[in-house]
């Protein structure tokens, strides 16, 4: 049995596909292969396949992911959706492109993919546990964050939906983290000011993907067997704190 995780190239993906590789058998996913490779040397296990794709192509991959797993002869019983797309736009220069590449790779890809796992005829019934990455701006708000932020919200719903509709026999939810340095973020955190407000407004500190690997593993696991369609925030405390904070 594998578990499928997309956005392994990087950040969370890369140690979240560490951490499993001490369990499981993994098949890491992303468009960079030469990063994918740098994944699996860093890992524990030797049984780690690589599906490069790049998830912007949304028209083709239902009929792609059923080719490879039919030729690489793979059961597939879990699945992380970690790829994700973020760039901050004000509203007057958000465009159609923005918006489609946006929800492509967060949402449409992860309704897709999941479609897919869960076929019968597809994986053999063998899906039995994912994972959404979202961000905690799913619930909240933010400046320039319209389209990344509304398709985090969109990426939740999904994961409500799909628990209720896939129930007893696959569960969903999702993982709400907030901000870390990966780099995806590297460049807003480059910035002093950035990194100041940053560590005044987060309690614990800004976080890393290992905060966020052994959370994404329980869920995947039995131990978590009653849960299904929730969100964990996991941003050390960002979003329950309205402390004011004076310089
Ligand atoms: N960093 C944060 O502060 C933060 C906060 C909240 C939520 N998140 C979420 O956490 C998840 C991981 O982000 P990260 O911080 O680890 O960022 P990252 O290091 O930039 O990783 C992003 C991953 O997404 C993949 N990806 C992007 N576009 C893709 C495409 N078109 N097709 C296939 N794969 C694609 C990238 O792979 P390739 O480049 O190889 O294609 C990469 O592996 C994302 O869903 C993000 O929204 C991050």
């Amino acid at each position: 049995m594998y578990t499928l995780i997309t956005g392994a190239s990087s950040g969370v993906g890369r140690e979240l596909a560490i951490c499993l590789s001490q369990t499981r058998s993994l098949i890491l996913s992303g468009r960079n292969t030469e990063r994918l490779n740098e994944t699996k040397s860093a890992c524990k296990n030797n049984d780690i396949l690589l599906w490069p794709y790049d998830l912007e192509k949304t028209d083709r991959l239902e009929a792609e992911l059923s080719a490879w797993i039919k030729e690489n002869n793979v059961q597939i019983d879990s699945f992380v959706h970690c790829a994700g797309l973020m760039k901050m736009v004000p509203l007057r220069a958000i465009n159609y492109e923005i918006i489609l590449n946006t929800y492509s790779v967060n949402v449409f890809s992860t309704q897709l993919i999941i479609k897919t796992l869960a076929s019968r005829k597809i994986n053999g019934g063998n899906l039995k546990a994912a994972v959404f990455i979202s961000s905690n701006i799913s619930n909240r708000g933010a400046a320039a964050f319209s389209a990344y932020g509304a398709s985090k919200a969109a990426l939740d719903g999904l994961a409500r939906n799909l628990a209720a509709e896939l129930a007893p026999n696959i569960r969903v939810n999702s993982v709400l983290p907030g901000g870390m340095i990966t780099e995806m973020t590297k460049d807003m955190f480059a910035d002093e000011n950035m990194r100041n407000m940053f560590n005044k407004n987060y309690p614990l500190g800004i976080g890393t993907p290992k905060d966020i690997a052994p959370l994404v593993e329980f869920l995947l696991s039995d131990k978590s067997g009653w849960i299904t369609g929730q969100q964990f925030v996991v941003d050390g405390g960002r979003t329950i704190d309205i402390t004011e904070r004076k310089d």
